[in-house]
């Protein structure tokens, strides 16, 4: 697997300051960063002495990196005071009850990923949620299944 990593990075020129974008595209590759990809990461930046503990700190504190495997479809609910005051706590409860899942939490059958977040920076159109790339604005609850039956078709 680590000449797949090192396709990936070979784009980027062997310096620290693209270690992020580098572990964003190895993120969006395989929905998570493998242990493998610190390691290749470390070496492949090894002029730079960056160490793998120095980028495992950057995935625990990024929120769009993650040491476990993401789902297929990763929803982002806003949480944020306009969202929040607008129906986030009610779109998430119903979101929750469909799926069985908890904010920060992957379905076992890794379909699903549900997050929260704190602002989307679209407060007009609270309450907003992110499913994938796709923002949906002003979402009621009693939409939610129409929307999450959107995903659940086959590709
Ligand atoms: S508070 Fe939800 S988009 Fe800003």
């Amino acid at each position: 697997m680590s000449s797949e990593f090192t396709t990936i990075f070979e784009p980027y020129p062997q310096e620290r300051r693209y270690a992020l974008a580098m572990l964003m595209d190895v993120q969006n590759r395989y929905r998570y960063i493998p242990r493998e990809a610190l390691e290749a990461l470390a070496a492949y930046l090894a002029n730079e002495k960056v160490k793998v503990s120095s980028l495992y700190s950057m995935v625990t504190f990024y929120r769009a990196l993650s040491l476990e495997p993401k789902g297929q479809h990763v929803i982002k609910v806003c949480d944020g005071t306009a969202c929040h005051l607008r129906g986030t706590p009610l779109l998430l409860d119903t979101i929750k009850r469909r799926l069985n899942l908890s904010a920060g939490e992957t379905s076992q059958d890794k379909r699903w990923s549900l997050e929260t977040v704190n602002c989307l920076g679209a407060c007009a159109l609270a309450p907003v949620m992110v499913i994938d790339d796709t923002y949906h604005p002003q979402v009621k609850a009693e939409k939610v299944g129409e929307i999450l039956a959107q995903y659940e078709k086959p590709a």
